[in-house]
């Protein structure tokens, strides 16, 4: 028996009205704030990440599915959303364009990680970037767009955390801070950090372990080594929340597990206890596209996982609304009813009434229960007595009453009855 590889899944139909709901919540939002609907492909140049992901992150390191194709190129499954949207604005000269350009995405993401509840190895981003513009006005729109579309889902119980780690300028000096604290306690490191203080010392900061914790908390903070204009950038980012009574809590070990980012990170943290999955995560990368070849384009964006979001409502006991059903079954008996039925069905679907028509030869029994397990609202019976008369029986499959009609009035009946709804 072959099985979905591991860490991926199917989408069951009775999940997808939370996927339907969570993808019709993102749409509206980014139609509200102009942002338009890009979508790439699943497939990237494995360097699109390496390059600008890297870094010593774990992502490129351990996480990337990449593969040769026939001719020998170097590709990788979509690791991340923010550097292909990047690759096809530089591709497609959106750089001409007024400026910032505001565009979002849906769809699938592969890493090679231990897979656990809200971790997977295929999961789905919602994402958006703005680029072209280093306002902190835009950082703090993004950041709106984050809460509002969580508060739209119907979630409450989540925080949003902030930091700032500095640019090309500013961020050196403190790295060098970082390698001096931490070197003094590097027989007292885990593997991976020991790693880290050589290749990524600010990835130092958010490491899980207790023992690295303990350092982390008496490490210099970035906030100390920013320089001018990133302070001025981070102030006015607090500024700007704080007009609009966002709520959000500093935190200065907040780093980012890619390697893109400068200056402004959030990430928005679901509030239940021992939940350490974030719900979704942001921030500015203003070296991005230059790194692939682009002119200096500040930008900034935020991806969140449709899977944790679903286990968030489901956790927080949130309904999504149901799909829209069949609304008729059509039962028969006999060959000739059968023909009938074929007949009523199309007719129904012309006039826009989804029908669902049985098919082989059970009992009316069996037929009736699979109307009930459709959850149809109608069922019409054809036998052979209704084929003599040219009729149908119509059952309200919820009242359980049922009256005789002419088979040439059950659309204009169903129509009706679907306009009085
Ligand atoms: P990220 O933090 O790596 O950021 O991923 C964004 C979100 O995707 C996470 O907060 C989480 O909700 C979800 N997610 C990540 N990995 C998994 C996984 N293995 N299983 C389930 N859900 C997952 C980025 O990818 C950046 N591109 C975000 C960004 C956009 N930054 C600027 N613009």
């Amino acid at each position: 028996m072959y099985k979905a590889p591991r860490g991926t899944s199917d989408i069951l139909p009775q999940e997808q009205g939370y996927w339907k709901y969570v993808k019709e919540k993102a749409a509206s939002l980014c139609q509200l704030y102009g942002y338009q609907l890009l979508t790439t492909p699943i497939l990237e140049d494995y360097q699109l990440f390496s390059r600008t992901v890297a870094g010593g992150t774990d992502i490129v390191d351990k996480e990337m599915y990449t593969f040769e194709d026939r001719s020998g190129q170097k590709l990788a499954l979509r690791a991340e959303g923010t550097a292909p949207v990047c690759r096809a604005y530089l591709e497609h000269g959106l750089f001409n364009l007024p400026q910032p350009v505001k565009l979002y995405y849906i769809g699938p993401v592969f890493r090679y990680e231990r897979p656990q509840a809200g971790r997977y190895r295929q999961h789905h981003q919602f994402g958006y970037e703005a680029l072209g513009e280093d306002d902190p006005a835009l950082d703090v729109e993004v950041i709106e767009m984050a809460q509002q579309f969580l508060l739209s889902l119907g979630l409450s119980e989540f925080s949003i955390h902030l930091n700032s780690i500095g640019c090309k300028l500013c961020q050196p000096k403190y790295r060098e801070a970082l390698k001096q604290h931490y070197s003094s306690y590097t027989p007292h490191l885990c593997p991976d950090c020991k790693i880290r203080l050589v290749r990524n010392p600010l990835r130092l900061l958010d490491c899980k372990k207790a023992s690295c914790q303990k350092i982390a908390e008496t490490a210099p903070k970035i906030t100390n080594y920013l320089c001018p204009e990133c302070q001025a950038h981070f102030h006015n980012v607090q500024r700007y929340l704080g007009a609009l009574g966002i709520p959000f809590q500093l935190n200065y070990r907040l780093v980012r597990g890619l390697d893109y980012y400068t200056r402004t990170v959030f990430e928005i943290e679901p509030q239940e206890e021992g939940a350490q999955s974030a719900l979704g995560g942001g921030g500015r990368y203003d070296n991005l596209i230059e790194q692939l070849g682009g002119k200096h384009t500040p930008a900034v964006g935020f991806a969140t996982g449709v899977e944790r979001l679903i286990l968030n409502l489901k956790r927080q006991k949130i309904k999504a609304p149901y799909l829209p059903r069949p609304v008729v079954f059509i039962a028969y008996l006999a060959e000739e009813a059968k023909i009938e039925a074929i007949k009523l069905a199309f007719e129904l679907r012309q006039a826009g009434i989804a029908a669902i028509k049985a098919t082989g030869d059970k009992s009316l029994k069996g037929q009736l229960r699979q109307a009930n397990s459709l959850g149809t609202n109608y069922a019409i019976i054809i036998g052979e007595k209704e084929i003599k008369n040219q009729t149908a029986v119509l059952r309200d499959m919820i009242t359980n009453k049922q009256k005789t009609i002419p088979l040439a009035k059950i659309v204009s009946t169903l129509k009706q009855s679907q306009v009085s709804k």
